[in-house]
């Protein structure tokens, strides 16, 4: 379960605070899916890593499970990050030199040792129609196919908390569509809470719920 409540966030400027977030209130359960659309600059990225637990906010409360990164010391929140949230972003950002087996296993090389991960990263790369693909470099697959091994990456930890931000921004609207129907079979399948900033009309339509940043403030409509 993810609680958001009263959370707000502003940059200091020499002109003084810039207020990106205003008193943002949300829940969304385990298998629930929001899209986030608004336009550019409306601090939909801002909100997304706040989300993830990389930036904190400045007012506010967010919590996972009951859990409150902000509130953690140093190195739980690096597990935190590590095994609660995947995060999907417009760039795929896999290791060039490493194999699409490898690059799916680079969450698990930090953190405690988890001997089922390979068997789960051959599993999530059959989800994604790759598993053939395994031995290749990323520079032998084609961006649809990048965002694939990414989308699997983000959930060999199966994390309760998948964001995404543009997932296929950078895609052709074929890959695209491959891409948002991969993401969606994997987050019901794995019950994650999903939340996708898209522009992708056919990628925000799958999404049940939909939040619009608009002014600093969250709207919500439900389909
Ligand atoms: N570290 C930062 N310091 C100051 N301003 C920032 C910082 N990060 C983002 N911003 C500003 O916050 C606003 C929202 O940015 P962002 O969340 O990236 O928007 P979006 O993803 O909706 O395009 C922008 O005006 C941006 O310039
Ligand atoms: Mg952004």
């Amino acid at each position: 379960m993810l609680e958001v409540s009263g959370l707000a966030k502003s940059y200091p400027t020499p002109r003084g605070e810039l207020e990106i977030l205003k008193d943002l209130t949300f829940t969304l359960a385990p298998g629930e899916a929001a899209s986030i659309v608004g336009p550019s600059g409306s601090g939909k990225s801002t909100l997304l890593y706040i989300l993830g637990a990389l930036e904190p906010p400045t007012r506010g409360t967010v919590t996972l499970d009951g859990v409150d990164p902000f509130t953690l010391g140093s190195t739980e929140l690096a597990v935190f990050r590590n095994q609660r949230v995947g995060f999907v972003f417009q760039d795929h950002l896999l290791l060039p030199q490493c194999s699409v087996l490898e690059n799916v296993l680079v969450p698990v090389l930090v953190g405690p040792a988890d001997e089922e991960a390979p068997e789960r990263a051959r599993t999530l790369l059959d989800r994604v129609g790759l598993v053939d693909r395994m031995d290749h470099r990323p520079s032998e697959l084609s961006g649809g196919e990048r965002q694939r091994v990414a989308l699997a990456r983000a959930l060999i930890r199966q994390p309760p908390l998948l964001l995404c931000d543009e997932p296929t921004g950078n895609l052709d609207g074929a890959a695209g569509d491959t891409v948002a129907a991969m993401l969606f079979d994997l987050h019901q399948q794995q019950e994650t809470v999903l939340l996708v900033v898209t522009h992708n009309t056919g990628l925000a339509a799958r999404c049940p719920i939909r939040f619009e940043l608009r002014g600093q403030c969250l709207e919500r409509a439900v389909q």
